[in-house]
């Protein structure tokens, strides 16, 4: 059956990157996987070309797919814009809110050629392999109420940190899941000593281990978490947590791998289906200029492929060969010790297509 993957490239670096990946995709079907590929506007460039950052068409083409390829969204020129449903991050969010992308997987994984340019020592990043798992779809990005009013002559500005029992419990498991996979530890991440919603995280996810006897849970605050995680990285297998800490663990947790440029994610839903996408924005400051790393959209071609298209060899045959690229010593100007022998996107791009193709299945 030919399925259908939609691409979504985005702002700033968003369609540079994204142009590889699709190289990439091209090449597998090629190789024999029945994938037929479309492309849809969202974010900044959707709002200038149809008002909206979600446009109608547009979601009605990524409830039908198979699977989602986004590259990055937002940017200087729409900060201004006050109406806050038309800012491009709510195209990002709203696709994961309307497909009910819940559970975020981000490996911050070391290539073992780039412990080098770990911002960290290299023993202490050696055979690194976290996997974050991202609530994404609630928490205070989602919180009602929120805004910003005039409240005794001047204006606050509020939002809500919030979990129900049934979101928590169903991050958890897939967390719990992915622990009994991988080494069997997982490690909580709260705020449990200050916030509410948290202390129930904490207690939810106490009442789910007795049901995975197979895994060590402990839980950590998330101030302490930030501080391990720079300290003594490799404590770390499995990690749960919220939407909002989250995002901020594990973009630390990206410069651990390399780069920012070097993090996958993958956005999945009750059903499986999901978005891929780099853990990056749209890095407005190198966009259009051939500069972008295009490997953690590459490799969330391979996430697409293990999680959502169930094609473990291809997912591994392109983990593979970016693994042989960076062999070769190419690195883009985030990972390069000199920035005047660093390759630009698409020679990045060009290398790992070859090597993609060059091997046997
Ligand atoms: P950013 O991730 O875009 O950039 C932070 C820094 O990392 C910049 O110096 C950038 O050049 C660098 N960087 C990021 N990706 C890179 C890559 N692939 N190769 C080389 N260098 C890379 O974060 P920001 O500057 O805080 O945000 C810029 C815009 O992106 C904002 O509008 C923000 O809302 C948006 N954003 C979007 C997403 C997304 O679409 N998933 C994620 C984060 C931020
Ligand atoms: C990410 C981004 C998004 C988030 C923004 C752009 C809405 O930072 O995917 O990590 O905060 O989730
Ligand atoms: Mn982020």
């Amino acid at each position: 059956m030919t399925r259908k993957v939609l691409l979504l490239p985005g702002d700033g670096i968003g369609p540079e990157i994204t142009a590889q990946a699709a190289r990439l995709l091209d090449a597998c079907r090629k190789a024999g996987l029945d994938i037929e590929i479309e492309e849809a506007p969202v974010g900044g460039a959707a709002y200038d070309a149809h008002g909206e950052p979600l446009p109608a068409a547009t979601l009605e083409k990524a409830k039908t797919a198979d699977a989602l390829l986004l590259g990055a969204v937002g940017g200087p020129k729409w900060d201004a814009l006050e109406d806050r449903a038309k800012r491009p991050e709510q195209g990002l969010l709203g696709l994961r809110k309307h497909l009910g992308l819940f559970g975020n997987l981000r490996p911050a994984l070391l290539y073992p050629q780039l412990a080098g340019a770990s911002s960290l020592k290299p023993d202490l990043v050696s055979g690194l392999d976290i996997m974050i798992v991202r609530e994404l779809t609630g928490g205070i990005y989602f919180g009602q109420p929120r805004g910003i009013e005039e409240r005794g002559g001047e204006r606050v500005g509020y939002n809500t940190y919030v979990y129900s029992e049934s979101e928590i419990e169903r991050i958890g498991r897939v967390a719990f899941e992915m622990a009994q996979k991988r080494g069997g530890k997982l490690c909580s991440v709260d705020k449990a000593n200050v916030l509410e919603a948290t202390m129930l995280w904490r207690e939810v996810m106490e009442r789910l281990a007795p049901e995975y006897p197979d895994v060590a849970l402990s839980h950590m605050y998330v101030d302490n978490a930030a501080m391990q995680l720079v300290r003594a990285p490799k404590q770390f297998d499995v990690v749960v947590t919220g939407n909002m800490f989250g995002d901020i663990l594990s973009d630390a947790a990206a410069m651990l791998t390399g780069s920012i440029g070097m993090l996958p994610s993958a956005s999945l839903n009750a059903s499986g289906r999901g978005m891929f996408e780099p853990c990056h924005g749209s890095a407005p400051d190198i966009a259009g200029k051939d500069m972008a790393n295009p490997l953690a959209m590459m490799l969330s071609v391979a996430m697409m492929l293990r999680y959502s298209l169930d094609e473990n060899a291809l997912a591994e045959r392109i983990e593979k060969a970016v693994g042989q690229v960076l062999d070769d010593g190419l690195r883009t100007a985030d990972l390069a010790d000199d920035s005047s022998q660093a390759v630009g996107t698409r020679a990045m791009g060009d290398a790992v297509l070859e090597a993609f193709i060059r091997q046997t299945p």
